[in-house]
């Protein structure tokens, strides 16, 4: 059993606010799916909703903190050793199709160390939650990454490159040295949600490119608490400042690295 600290439970009393905005919106998409308008414009404003509701909720309980959002950029606060780091809405395409696969994810960076995330699926109530030293939990059960140890046992998750990104082709090469040796691969459209699955051992690995900061910087703290490797997906040590990742459990992480190696050629 867990016992969360003060810092997560401003954490996870912040993101359960933006919740349930966002959980209100998308129960109106039904309606709007079917509108002549379409329900774009109506989920880009829960967003920006959801990231404000964020952003008061953390400015509130920790004064002077700098805000790295999605949607609003940074916002540099007086003290320069803390920046919260927060997705309002991860998983838009999903939430825009009425797909209940979508979570608000914030962690704290302190001192270029993330040393806190919580990532939540208001549609599933599943709160995934880690402190650096302290494990990774969801809801109040310790996590652990799977323990499979053979690539042929194991299914991974990753993103698809959609229309406006780079990296078509490399994803293609990546999938094909993938799929013909895995038991199956994900494409669920939560890149926080992806890492924490990992985190629980519901993915026993993860790789995506051309990521942001805060898709993965709650999930990298959860894999690494449950006791998984993370990298970038070239097998470096910076996937913030690279904006790759690959994530799986010591057995799967080079076997999968082989993999995405053979791929660049
Ligand atoms: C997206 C999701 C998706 C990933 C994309 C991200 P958004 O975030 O995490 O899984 O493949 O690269 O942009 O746009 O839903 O916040
Ligand atoms: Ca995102
Ligand atoms: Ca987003």
């Amino acid at each position: 059993m867990s016992t969360p600290t003060a810092l997560v439970k401003v954490m996870t009393d912040a993101v359960r606010k933006a919740a349930r905005g966002l959980t209100r919106d998308f129960g109106e998409l039904a309606e709007l799916q079917v509108s002549r308008k379409g329900p774009a414009d109506y989920v880009s404003a829960a967003d920006t909703k959801a990231e404000q509701v964020l952003f008061e909720a953390l400015s509130a309980a920790r004064p002077g903190y700098g805000f790295l959002g999605e949607e609003r950029g940074l916002i540099e606060g007086t003290d320069k050793t803390h920046t919260w780091i927060a997705d309002p809405l991860d998983g838009t395409t999903n939430f825009l199709h009425a797909i209940p696969h979508f979570a608000v994810t914030v962690a704290l960076e302190r001192e270029g160390q993330i040393v806190a995330g919580v990532t939540y699926n208001p549609a599933t109530n599943e709160l995934f939650w880690a402190e650096r030293g302290k494990g990774c939990f969801l809801n109040d059960k310790r996590l652990r990454v799977a323990a499979r140890r053979e690539l042929v046992d194991s299914v991974l998750a990753t993103g698809i490159p959609f229309a406006g990104k780079p990296g078509h082709a490399q994803f293609l090469k990546e999938l094909h040295q993938i799929a013909q040796r895995v038991s199956g691969v994900r494409r669920f459209g939560s890149a926080a949600l992806d890492l924490a699955y990992v985190a629980a051992g519901r993915f026993d690995g993860y790789w995506e490119r051309n990521i942001q900061r805060w898709d993965m910087a709650a999930g990298i703290l959860f894999v690494t608490e449950a006791g998984g490797v993370v990298t970038d997906a070239d097998g470096g040590a910076d996937p913030l400042g690279t904006g790759t990742i690959l994530v799986a459990n010591t057995d799967l992480h080079p076997l999968v690295l082989e993999r995405l190696r053979v791929a660049a050629g």
